[in-house]
């Protein structure tokens, strides 16, 4: 199973001070290190987090063969012509609102056939592997499949915000949705919102190949990084 890092948070921190530091990229390369099998980044029309700076750094490294860039993008001529220059080895069409806090729904595809499938011709013909991020519901992954992605991302941010019965219905449909994508030789991804504690079941879904995963793991790594941190500057300190 392959695990793209989101590393639009570690831009957000860079944002929020608006300094050079820390760099999305070297947080890249760290995660590749660390056993990653590829790198995420969304950049979004009002450019809160990604750069253009940061995604070309990205394209240059999967250019050389140095990362697998998977590169988030709504379905605008701006960024299917960025995407076109760039050649990013994947692209990933979500839907996006500039007053929304992260992305909150899958595309709808059924409803936007007509300029979905031109987006997806454009970005193949360009060599990006296009997937489309989807709510697990049947319509969508057969629209998905009628236009010619070759991919779906399937949206677990549902699942993760409910618990108990509800919680088991949505794993239902995302597992559901799966086996309908692999049925119809759509590869399948997942992602939005999953945790140490949430992904196991999603993992247990075999036709599920890769998942992308941001927040908790910059999260995750505030925690398993602060104690020494304090304790670097101690040490400075000390000196
Ligand atoms: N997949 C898609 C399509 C997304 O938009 C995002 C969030 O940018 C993610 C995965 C990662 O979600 P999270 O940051 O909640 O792990």
């Amino acid at each position: 199973m392959h695990l793209g890092v989101n590393i639009d948070h570690i831009a957000t921190l860079r944002q929020a001070r608006k300094t050079t530091y820390p760099d999305p990229i070297e947080a890249a390369l760290l995660c590749l290190e660390a056993g990653a099998d590829g790198i995420t980044a969304h950049l979004r029309e009002d450019r809160r987090h990604i750069q253009d700076a940061d995604m070309q750094r990205l394209a240059r490294l999967a250019a050389e063969g140095k990362l697998h860039l998977n590169m988030e993008m709504a379905a605008t001529n701006e960024m299917v012509a960025i995407a076109c220059r760039l050649k990013p080895q994947a692209c990933c069409l979500v839907p996006e609102k500039r007053e929304e806090l992260t992305t909150e729904g899958g595309l709808d595809i059924v409803s936007h056939q007509t300029r979905m499938r031109s987006v997806v011709r454009t970005l193949a013909n360009a060599g990006c592997r296009v997937s489309m991020f989807i709510d697990p519901v049947e319509a969508q992954v057969r629209a998905a499949k009628a236009i010619g992605a070759p991919v779906v991302e399937l949206h677990t941010g549902h699942y993760a915000n409910l618990n108990g019965d509800a919680r088991s219905d949505e794993l239902a449909r995302i597992r559901e949705a799966a086996q309908l994508a692999a049925s119809l030789g759509l590869t399948v991804h997942a992602g939005h919102g999953l945790t140490l504690a949430n992904t196991p079941d999603i993992v247990a879904i075999r036709e599920i190949e890769g998942l992308n995963i941001g927040h908790a793991i910059v999260c995750d790594a505030v925690f398993k990084g602060l104690r020494k941190a304090v304790a670097d500057f101690k040490e400075i300190m000390r000196r």
